[in-house]
């Protein structure tokens, strides 16, 4: 199968193209470059350098002719979408309508849609959020997100295009920017392997669903294999605090730093963590990685990444 994956040169996608390339799979990957890295993408992979708004878009997929698309490409940081919310949906509404429009043309057979659980659905109501809690994002980027599934939805209805979106948890590990405003985990490991004491805003109290990137690699992979189209959760099921989280990290990298406590940030949610059975019913899929091991899989990325700089 050839899969055009955009924001392959990103944290997640750039894993997702790796597993699609070791699968045999032909793999072009579209990305701006924005946040993703060069050395990020699989040199199997063929590259475009491009906004995935660009009218050349359609260019790319009229010379590539792709059978599936990954859409990881985003705006996906919470607090710039609130203080530039055009660019926010430019990127995230917009590029999801261009990626659409070609895919529709040039007949792809599936779309598989990075989505996210916490941002769409505002403070949650109650806990685990489940797929048909009531959706209230409280941010652009939330209401981004959704809008873009509810596309996905009317191309389905439209055009018949398939369609499988994954709402994330708060997922980390190798390759997430540690100087970036998202991945927290990645940050907090960035600056104690520095030596700096990292922010924690708020109390710390707050949960969050902590999803290691190795397990959404691979939902990636069933999703393109599933039957009909589906709009899933993809997270562990477990909360765990910031403070908690903070704990976990000190003890594993032996350090003595303690967090410096700032206030909330506006735009973020107090907790939530995700119902994750329909994700095993429909797609066969459960985390497999235990928080701990995920987070010294990230600690050797993040102390070799270092070392290659020093
Ligand atoms: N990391 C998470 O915890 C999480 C949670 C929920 C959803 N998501 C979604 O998963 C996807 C990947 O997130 P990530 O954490 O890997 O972030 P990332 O920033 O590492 O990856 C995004 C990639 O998209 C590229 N990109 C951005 N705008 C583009 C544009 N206009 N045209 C082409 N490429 C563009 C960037 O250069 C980058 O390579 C995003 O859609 C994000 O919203 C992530």
């Amino acid at each position: 199968m050839k899969v055009l994956v955009t924001g392959g040169a990103g944290f997640i996608g750039s894993h997702v193209v790796d597993r699609l390339v070791e699968k045999g799979h032909e793999v072009v990957v579209v990305d701006d470059l924005s946040t993703g890295r060069k050395e990020n993408i699989n040199p199997q992979a063929k590259f475009y350098h491009m906004d995935i708004t660009s009218p050349k878009l359609e260019e790319v997929f009229q010379a590539e002719k792709p059978d599936f698309v990954n859409h990881h490409a985003a705006q996906m940081d919470v607090r710039k979408s609130i203080e530039d919310p055009l660019f926010d949906a430019r990127v995230n509404i917009l590029g999801t309508i261009c990626l659409l429009e070609c895919c529709c043309a040039n007949k792809v057979g599936r779309i598989i849609f990075a989505s996210s659980g916490g941002a769409i659905c505002g403070e949650p109501r109650h806990l685990p959020v489940d797929e048909r809690h009531p959706v209230s994002p409280i941010s652009p980027y939330g209401l981004s997100k959704y809008t873009a599934e509810k596309y996905l939805r009317l191309y389905n209805l439209s055009h018949g295009l398939e369609y499988v979106a994954l709402r994330y948890g708060n997922v980390y590990g190798p390759r997430q920017d540690p100087f970036g405003e998202a991945g927290v985990i990645a940050i907090f490991i960035g600056k104690m392997l520095r030596g700096k004491r990292p922010t924690i805003y708020g109390t710390g109290e707050q949960i969050r669903d902590y999803v290691y990137v190795g397990d959404v690699v691979e939902v990636n992979i069933l999703a393109m294999e599933v039957q009909d189209g589906v709009t899933v959760n993809i997270g562990t099921g477990k909360g765990t605090s910031v403070n908690e989280l903070f704990k976990i990290l000190k003890e594993r990298l032996g350090s003595n730093l303690d967090p410096i406590y700032a206030p909330p940030r506006m735009g973020e949610l107090d907790s939530i963590f995700l119902e994750v059975s329909l994700a095993r019913e429909k797609l066969g899929w459960s985390a497999q990685t235990d928080l701990v091991s995920g987070l010294d899989k990230t600690i050797d990325f993040f102390k070799e990444r270092m070392g290659q700089a020093t």
